[in-house]
């Protein structure tokens, strides 16, 4: 299967290939199956909500809205708040004490951390507490190692124009937003592929475009039909040589013109380049790519590709799966476009 090429890597890699085909004899069965199962077993087609279509568009709520943490987790960081003599009954209440922080508007916020201690058997005394913190480095968060036995949860947050990734294609870099209110496991994960500094073996292998059956806005023209082509670009976020681990499900809301989700739980993706009203609200999302790069998207939509059916669905296959890596970016006056970090390659 095109995602699991590895030909194009460097040959430090070349050990590992070793290895994987070792054990590849005993595993082909399941890897073949779980290509094939997996990109859409939650396939759009099977998952068409016909309430959604009936034209009564329901109330999107926005990101804004959520206010998620990772549990058994505690972030470390200087402290803005006190936790001591700041104490709240939920992690909720906690995080949107740091969410008005960002009150600027734009640029960072003063607080980007929320820790509190929620479990009042665990936290004895510390129930209740809230910590404000602020990050040197919002994309390396200071974490303390995390387990079952830390009773604290804790959440970031980001400004606005912070918290922006470069997804670097060979046809330009997708600015993703991420959210880490909404998909806090899911951001974390990214995160990590961040410090990493490589994601050998990531790349989009599927390209399909809004056809005639989305306009340039992703609304669905009507009467047209539903794909394929579904308008996405697919691809997988697994770097060689780590161990994934299934990201939960997060939030899930309407998957929009823009939305970056996982297809299950991972390492599994896709950038839909249409407002897909018709698919049920399944897939987590955890980043939307900036509006002015999605001519980026629609460009790799437009590459040569092949037919395939997984699971009974049509679908198309780059012809040559596009190599990705992730990128650091930094925001300066009026310039998205300025790269801080330099790969270790
Ligand atoms: C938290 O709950 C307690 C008891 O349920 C209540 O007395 C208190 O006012 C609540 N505190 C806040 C900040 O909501
Ligand atoms: C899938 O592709 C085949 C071959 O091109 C075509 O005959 C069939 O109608 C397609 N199915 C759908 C659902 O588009």
């Amino acid at each position: 299967m095109a995602r699991k090429q590895i030909d194009s890597e460097p040959s430090r890699y070349a050990s590992l290939i070793l290895l994987l085909m070792g054990v590849a004899s005993c595993t082909l069965v399941y890897a073949f199956l779980s290509v094939v199962l997996r990109p859409w077993a939650e396939s759009p087609v099977s998952e068409l909500d016909a309430s959604a279509l009936d034209g009564s568009s329901r109330a999107e709520v926005g990101s804004e809205g959520c206010c998620r943490g990772i549990e058994n987790l505690e972030l470390w960081g200087p402290a803005v708040k006190w936790g001591s003599d700041f104490k709240f009954n939920s992690s909720k209440e906690c995080c949107m004490a740091c969410k008005g922080m960002c009150s600027g508007n734009d640029g960072p916020c003063l607080c980007d951390t929320w820790v509190f201690c929620g479990n009042r058997e665990a936290c004895g005394p510390k129930f209740g507490e809230c910590w404000l913190k602020k990050q040197k480095d919002i994309l390396a968060p200071d974490r303390q190692e995390s387990g079952h036995k830390v009773s604290w949860t804790s959440g970031i947050i980001f400004g606005k124009g912070e918290g922006i990734v470069g997804l670097e294609t060979e046809y330009g870099t997708l600015h993703i937003k991420l959210l880490p209110d909404c998909a806090p496991h899911s951001v974390a994960y990214i995160l990590e592929l961040l410090a990493l500094r490589h994601c050998a073996g990531c790349q989009f292998y599927r390209a399909e475009s809004r056809g005639m059956y989305w306009d340039s806005q992703g609304n669905h023209i009507k009467d047209a039909p539903l794909g394929p082509p579904f308008a996405l670009i697919q691809g997988t976020l697994e770097a060689l040589g780590t161990t994934f681990k299934k990201i939960p499900t997060e939030d899930c809301p309407t998957i929009r013109r823009g939305s970056v989700a996982w297809v299950g739980s991972g390492p599994e993706f896709f950038i839909s380049l249409a407002n897909h009203q018709e698919w049920k609200k399944v897939y987590t999302v955890f980043g939307s790519v900036l509006p002015e790069d999605m001519e980026i998207a629609e460009k790799i939509a437009q590459l040569p590709t092949k037919l395939d059916v997984w699971n009974k669905i049509n679908v198309s296959v780059l012809e040559n799966p596009i190599p990705l890596r992730l990128r650091r970016m930094k925001k300066s006056e009026g310039d998205l476009n300025v790269a801080t970090n330099v790969e270790s390659e």
